[in-house]
């Protein structure tokens, strides 16, 4: 992680961007687009009801890495860690606890370097978190009639830049 990325940002600007994602195919292809994009050091929020197709991106994001081994929701281990792919991807589920359960795990060691080394962080229900990082890319899953709309949301310099090279991989209307 550089210095750039850990310094504050004066105005906390966000980036956002929204794209409709018809069926199960394209939410697997936005998270392989992540997947091979995406720097070490990466924090992604993802919020949506159950079935919004969190783990489905999740997975997506792990064929993107290189990442073979099967993904599978983490709603009972909490956390499973990948370490085949490009990157390390780190999976979160924390679906079955509450906030201050979730401090007790001190997840902070994902996305601060030192303990792990730094990858891919992809927290389900991330608003569990009492203390989400304040630079990361959130990603709010949505079910409609008709597929899935997926919002993002970047804070800090680090998540924009991301989040503007994701868009700049999809066909601009
Ligand atoms: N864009 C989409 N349109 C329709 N179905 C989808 C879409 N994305 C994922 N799904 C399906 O939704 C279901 C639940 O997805 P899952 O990723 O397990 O959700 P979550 O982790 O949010 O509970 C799966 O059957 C998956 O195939
Ligand atoms: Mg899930």
């Amino acid at each position: 992680m550089t210095d750039a990325h850990r310094a504050p940002h004066p105005s906390m600007t966000t980036h956002q961007w929204t794209i409709s994602l018809p069926d199960q195919p394209a939410t697997h292809q936005l998270g392989v687009q992540l997947g091979q994009l995406l720097l070490a050091g990466s924090t992604l929020l993802l919020n949506g009801n159950l079935g919004s197709g969190k783990t489905t991106l999740v997975q997506g994001i792990g064929a993107g890495l290189g990442i073979t081994e099967p993904i599978v929701s983490p709603t009972f281990t909490l956390i499973s860690e990948y370490f085949e792919g490009r990157l390390p991807l780190y999976h979160l589920d924390l679906y079955r606890l509450q906030p201050p359960e979730v401090n007790e795990l001190h997840l902070e060691v994902y996305w601060e370097a030192g303990e792990y080394p730094l990858g891919i962080v992809a927290i389900e229900w991330a608003e569990r978190l009492p203390e989400p990082p304040p630079d990361c890319l959130q990603i709010r899953l949505t079910s409609l009639p008709n597929g899935r709309q997926a919002d993002f949301s970047a804070s800090g310099a680090f998540h924009q830049q991301a989040l503007q090279q994701l868009q700049a991989s999809f066909p601009q209307p």
